[in-house]
């Protein structure tokens, strides 16, 4: 039988660079259920947890009820035999759940015509602390990226006003990094991509994301597994690295800051144009 094609294959089309929004609809349990990676996530998340839970799991108290909705989904997503001791208090809870699910998970609230982020656990970050965007409407969680809301944020908005409960919506971002680390907290200070780059030395950074709308709170769980890939395999798929060099040429130079590539763009387009 031939292998199935990496998924990370479609993140790079022959197209100039854009932010994608791009969604496929899929159940919530082949999102959130154990996948081949299981314990190995699993045991580098409970590390994390108990170095500092508070730099990983935030509930804002009008977050509880969400909380409380998504274990009781969540369990059944990824098959969990255990049941949350009652006596935890909603950050007992997020990180009680964040021990079992292979994903992280950030929850949002319905505020007006807008959602705000109301808690999650999230171990495996790129480059963001979850504490510092709770409590914040998605637009400002996303003030960062450059033209993401000038392009998308009504679209974003209106996307997560009209999900229906019952069928996760997935999509990706991608980044590239120096490290395979899963975990790039920016208080970590893992080192950048620098102007000398060693393929050895990169990895592509895959977020697969899945939006789940609760029927019961009308919040939404909003789900990021991640896939590191070593920049030496894309490499062997001519059509990906040619992709990805496209993408990387025609990135405006906002961009390409914001993903930390601005210093090693020209030596890893370099890279690439040897690959193809
Ligand atoms: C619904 C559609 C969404 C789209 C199209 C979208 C798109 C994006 C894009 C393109 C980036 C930049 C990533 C990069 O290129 O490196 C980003 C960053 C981010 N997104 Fe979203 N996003 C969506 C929903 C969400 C949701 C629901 C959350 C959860 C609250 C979220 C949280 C974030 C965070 C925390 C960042 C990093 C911001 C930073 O660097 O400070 N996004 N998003």
């Amino acid at each position: 039988m031939p292998e199935p094609e990496p998924a990370w294959r479609s993140l790079f089309p022959d197209k100039d660079f854009s932010f994608r929004f791009g969604f496929r609809a899929c159940s919530p349990q082949e999102f959130f259920e154990p996948g081949p990676l299981g314990s190995k996530l699993l045991t580098e998340r409970a590390r994390w947890l108990d170095e500092m839970p508070e730099r990983y799991c935030r509930v804002r108290p009008e977050g509880g009820e969400i909380l409380r909705e998504t274990v009781k989904h969540a369990r059944e997503w990824a098959g969990l035999r255990d049941v949350p001791p009652l006596e935890l208090d909603d950050l007992g809870l997020a990180e009680w759940l964040g021990r079992r699910l292979e994903p992280d998970f950030v929850l949002l609230r319905r505020n007006g015509d807008q959602f705000d982020l109301v808690g999650g656990c999230v171990c495996f970050p790129s480059s963001w602390r979850l504490t510092d965007k709770v409590g914040l409407p998605l637009a400002e969680v996303h003030a960062p990226v450059p033209g993401l809301n000038e392009e998308y944020g009504d679209t974003i908005a209106r996307y997560l006003s009209r999900l229906r409960p019952g069928m996760a919506m997935t999509r990706a971002n991608w980044g590239l990094s120096r490290s395979p680390e899963l975990n790039h907290h920016p208080d970590l200070g893992l080192p950048g991509l620098g102007p000398e780059v060693n393929v050895s030395e990169v990895f592509l950074r895959i977020e697969w994301q899945a939006l789940v709308a609760l029927a019961g709170t009308g919040g939404i769980v909003f789900g990021i597994r991640l896939e590191i890939v070593p920049l030496a395999e894309v490499i062997r798929e001519p059509e990906t690295a040619a992709g990805l060099r496209r993408a990387l040429r025609t990135m405006p130079d906002s961009v390409a800051l914001y993903k930390g590539l601005e210093p090693a763009r020209d030596g890893l387009i370099r890279l690439l144009d040897q690959a193809g």
